[in-house]
């Protein structure tokens, strides 16, 4: 087997990393479109560090484009780069968890080639358009899972649509992943538990799914066994730098592990959750289905999924997977269902139907091939917590 490794993003990662901002970015002109949310990057203090940081290398012209909301929609993508375009600025900053990341991701592109945000995005047939030219983007995360620092994707909403649909290019790799661990210290319990529990996921399908690259797979490894360990630890103590720092790491590895293997059928069925109902975090309707769909899918590949029992501290037997998702689920406080999020009953055939027009192409990879009445069915016992 000829397997490939492709890392076109520079990492900077440590304690501090944020100091560097300026450094990188006179490499790339002398105006900035700083992506990000309205307040958590104010409020943390991240900002300021990356303005000062801007400044003392002689960047003092930069445009804060703070409309980023969480589950990101075309509209604000297409007004980003309609801003960037409008404005000049030669490179973009991406600043705070894995919605401004992959937005400024996306601005990038759209800024830079004809049409809007959705006409790249994937559906099973193909994007509309492929994009020949992208802005330089430097991603600097405040969270700890999406990844999205380190790979080609960007995941977007259409809110018209109800669809979540992914732009993925390799023109829409940053150029510069800056991972300061300290930035993450302010987060939440509750956002460390879903933004860390999405990095798991990311390590969980990557690992076991039908695709193979086992130079990927380390990566999967190596962040199941740190996150394992560290997330419950920077739950209960939100001010403890080593597990913040561990979780930033392993959050960066499992982003390389699906960058090159992609996920699986608990993406697949989490998007038109979070699609039709936007309140619900990536994170937390991939904890709701997990669960579930591990439960569906280790019988497909009990080797991997004994792996994974093992490296999270259970003996190495494939159905243990299920007892290590939903006990660490329990301990993270994440241990919910559908009905708990405020999902109706009735839209469970829809959710259904936009699994398979729009996501498909991952039954193929997913450890066991689904039919529609399997994705309805588990659908079904997320909603109803019945494992
Ligand atoms: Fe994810």
């Amino acid at each position: 087997m000829v397997i490939n490794f492709y890392r076109p993003v520079e990492v900077f990662f440590g304690k501090g990393a944020v100091e560097k901002t300026g450094e990188v970015a006179r490499r790339y002109g002398f105006k900035a479109l700083i992506v990000t949310g309205k307040e958590n990057a104010k409020k943390s203090g991240a900002l300021d560090k990356v303005i000062r940081s801007l400044n003392s290398h002689g960047i003092q012209e930069y445009i804060l484009y703070n409309e980023v909301i969480p589950n990101p929609t075309d509209k604000i993508v297409n007004e980003g780069a309609r801003i960037a375009v409008e404005e000049k600025v030669d490179f973009i900053i991406g600043l705070g968890g894995g919605s401004a990341l992959d937005t400024a991701k996306a601005i990038s592109i759209v800024s830079s080639n004809e049409g809007s945000v959705w006409d790249y995005v994937k559906y099973p047939e193909g994007p509309r358009l492929v994009p020949y030219l992208s802005r330089p983007v430097i991603c600097i995360p405040t969270t700890a899972g999406t990844g999205s620092e380190v790979d080609k994707y960007s995941v977007i909403t259409n809110e018209i649509r109800k669809e979540k649909l992914v732009l993925s290019h390799s023109l829409n790799y940053p150029k510069v992943a800056i991972i300061d661990p300290e930035l993450t210290i302010t987060m939440s319990p509750e956002l460390t538990a879903i933004t860390g529990f999405d990095a798991l996921t990311h390590a969980l399908e990557s690992l076991t799914n039908r695709a193979e690259n086992f130079m990927a797979e380390e990566c999967s490894v190596r962040a199941i066994e740190l996150i394992s360990k560290w997330l419950p630890v920077a739950v209960e103590e939100p001010e403890n730098y080593e597990a913040r720092e561990k979780l930033a790491y392993a959050s960066m590895l499992a982003g390389i592990a699906i960058d090159h293997l992609g996920v699986a059928l608990i993406h697949a069925m989490e998007h038109p959750v979070s699609a039709h109902y936007p309140h619900v975090a990536h994170g937390l309707g991939l904890a709701i289905l997990a669960p579930h769909i591990t439960r569906f899918n280790y019988k497909g590949n009990p080797e991997k999924y004994a792996l994974f029992a093992k490296l999270m501290g259970y003996e190495e037997r494939p159905e243990l997977a299920v007892d290590a998702v939903v006990d660490f689920l329990e301990r993270i406080g994440l241990l919910k269902t559908l009905k708990d999020v405020g999902v109706e009953e009735g839209i469970l055939d829809r959710l259904t139907e936009d699994v398979y027009m729009l996501a498909r192409h991952s039954f193929l990879i997913n450890p066991v091939e689904p039919t529609l009445d399997d994705v309805r069915e588990l659908y079904q016992r997320a909603y109803e917590g019945k494992l």
